[in-house]
């Protein structure tokens, strides 16, 4: 069976390491695993006065989120946790309370920087909320793809060989991981 996969990118930019990473996440992916990007970009900011009737995009991203059957949550590391924008997706898509389409989710996440800790601050607060959101979060593998900016070549294309064979690693892993628990 295929397992869809929901991408969430934490940076909005054009030419983000992160986005570039979750591109080549969708090439390698084993044939089990049908990954596809969800956008945030045109999310407003989360409101609790629209809890009765939000926008129209935040229910079309609620939808796209609750019809996966499972999330990856690509994030940069912004001064040393997840970009607001990130976390306002996550808030987004985590209400009306006790209705977040988050719930029961297998789920993942990979850090990607162009530094040397390779996001490990944002890693880890990322694991808080997605467990606060009720993602089944996978422990191991864990993925911090350090120095990303020189791991890409000039079409954007991942050219570094032992991160590509290590993701391979992490998508298997996280094939099994959604077995055992979506
Ligand atoms: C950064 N950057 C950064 N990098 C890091 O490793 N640790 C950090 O704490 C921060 N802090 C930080 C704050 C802000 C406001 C910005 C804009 C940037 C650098 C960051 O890793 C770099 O811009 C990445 O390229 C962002 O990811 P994308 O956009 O390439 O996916």
């Amino acid at each position: 069976t295929t397992h869809t996969v929901a991408i969430v990118v934490g940076s909005l930019r054009k030419d983000s390491l992160n986005r570039k990473l979750a591109n080549a996440l969708i090439r390698i992916a084993p044939p089990s695993l049908s990954m596809s990007i969800v956008e945030i970009a045109d999310l407003p900011h989360f409101n609790q006065d629209w809890e009765d009737n939000p926008p129209q995009n935040v229910l079309a991203f609620r939808e796209k989120i609750k019809a996966a059957d499972a999330v990856l949550l690509l994030t940069p590391e912004y001064n040393r946790s997840v970009p607001g924008v990130l976390k306002n997706a996550v808030d987004i898509a985590s209400r009306p309370y006790g209705q977040g389409v988050w719930i029961g989710k297998p789920g993942a996440v990979v850090s990607v920087s162009p530094g040397p800790l390779a996001g490990f601050g944002a890693n880890h607060h990322l694991r808080q909320v997605m467990t606060a959101v009720g993602i089944k979060t996978m422990a191991q593998p864990e993925a911090y793809i350090g120095n990303a900016g020189d791991q890409f070549d000039d079409k954007g294309e991942l050219t570094n060989a032992s991160t590509i064979q290590f993701m391979g690693k992490f998508l298997n892993a996280f094939v099994q991981w959604i077995e055992r628990n979506k």
